[in-house]
């Protein structure tokens, strides 16, 4: 059906490759007191109407930055889903806390309410929502929840860079919002992340604003008693992130306009549902539910086959294939996580989810959105051939 290639990713233009150049030659690429930094990390908090914005080297440091930072510690139990890259998962980990599952719901696959709420126990400390593919978890509920039993908020927005909820740009939510630029990432710079916050405490925490040694020394002679530790990004990150601050909203807007154009084609064709989407979220991933009912019993996996060998990328890497707990991570002898079981993120995996990556699939024009349902429409006229 398709031979030609999606949009690439990551979009390089003149300014990246001036902002890089300006990096090199003017010899400091390093170090994050710079004004480009400063730069960045109030625009970030501006674009989220908070007031601090911390640079980090990954999603995952974010993470542990913030789980710190909130005083999350051994003992403690962090609620988490299983529809996420681990990482979610192994913050806690990280920090001597231990990651419980919550199921998610059928039509985001983001956190369930219900679920966190029988989750709580008296260890419990706090709650990390994930806007999984962009999609949106109820932030509503979920702050409620965390409200009655005093609990700390961390939203996971590694995939939802620029997202919506209501009024808000995720990660302003929760009392931390954590972000990743990795290469598949809304905003990239090959690696990075970022964690925000409104908590005034941030500058005197355990691993400081800013990680860096030579501040480490002045916040001692200012008496202040944590230790900073090194999660710096470099300024070659910090300049092409600018960048992509300035062109996520564009890219978000197409990404809008392709998506809701494919759930009108989708939701054409029996047996195919997309997920919920929000008014104003960013896709990461693109996400609909394929119910084999109609589909002669095919299974998913089967249809999944047939559409990447009709040229449509699918996600095929395992972490998008199990869910989290079922991951060699958590089945150690110290901890065993082996009777964990979330029935509906368990149907997601194994019956129903299919997505594709929407960071560039979605910034095609429509002619690419139609490849993508003409390759369905093919393999239903050709079903037969799949029994
Ligand atoms: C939902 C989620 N959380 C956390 C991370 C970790 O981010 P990073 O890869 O930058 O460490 C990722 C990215 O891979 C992710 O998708």
């Amino acid at each position: 059906m398709r031979t030609r290639p999606f949009p690439p990713w990551p979009v390089v233009t003149e300014d990246e490759k001036e902002a890089v150049m300006k990096v090199a030659e003017s010899g400091r690429w390093g170090h994050i007191l710079t004004p480009q930094a400063e730069q960045f990390r109030e625009r970030f908090a501006e674009y989220h109407n908070v007031d601090y914005a911390i640079l980090a080297t990954s999603g995952s440091t974010a993470l542990e930055i913030a789980l710190r930072n909130a005083g999350i510690g051994s003992g403690d139990e962090v609620i988490t889903p299983p529809t996420t890259w681990v990482a979610t998962n192994l913050a806690p980990v990280m920090v001597g806390a231990d990651p419980v599952f919550a199921d998610v719901r059928p039509d985001t696959y983001c956190m369930d309410p219900d679920r966190i709420e029988e989750a709580i126990t008296s260890r419990t400390k706090a709650i990390i929502p994930v806007h999984i593919g962009g999609y949106l978890c109820d932030m509503d509920r979920i702050m409620q929840i965390a409200d009655k039993h005093g609990l700390v908020v961390i939203e996971d927005c590694a995939q939802a860079h620029g997202a919506r909820y209501k009024d808000n740009v995720v990660g302003s939510i929760g009392h931390w919002g954590c972000f990743s630029f990795e290469k598949s990432k809304l905003m990239t710079a090959g690696e990075g992340g970022m964690v925000i916050t409104n908590d005034e405490n941030l500058s005197d925490s355990v691993f400081g604003i800013l990680g860096a040694d030579g501040e480490q020394a002045e916040r001692i002679a200012e008496g202040r008693k944590n230790v900073g530790w090194n999660y710096r990004m470099t300024e070659f990150q910090v300049a092409i992130l600018l960048i992509q601050l300035d062109r996520l909203q564009e890219q978000q807007n197409k990404r809008i306009d392709n998506a809701e154009y494919l759930k009108k084609r989708l939701l054409e064709i029996e047996g195919l549902e997309p997920l919920n989407q929000g008014v104003a979220q960013n896709y990461y991933s693109y996400v609909f539910r394929y119910d084999c009912a109609y589909w002669q019993d095919i299974s998913k996996q089967r249809f999944m086959a047939a559409l990447v060998a009709e040229g449509i990328p699918l996600f095929s890497t395992p972490s998008h294939q199990i869910p989290a707990y079922r991951s060699p991570y958590f089945h150690s002898p110290r901890k065993s996580y082996d009777k964990v079981y979330c029935p509906v993120a368990e149907k997601a995996f194994s019956e129903e989810a299919i997505g594709f990556q929407a960071t560039w699939m979605l910034l095609g024009e429509k002619a690419d959105m139609d490849d993508i349902v003409n390759a369905i429409l093919k393999i239903r006229q050709n079903i037969e051939e799949l029994l």
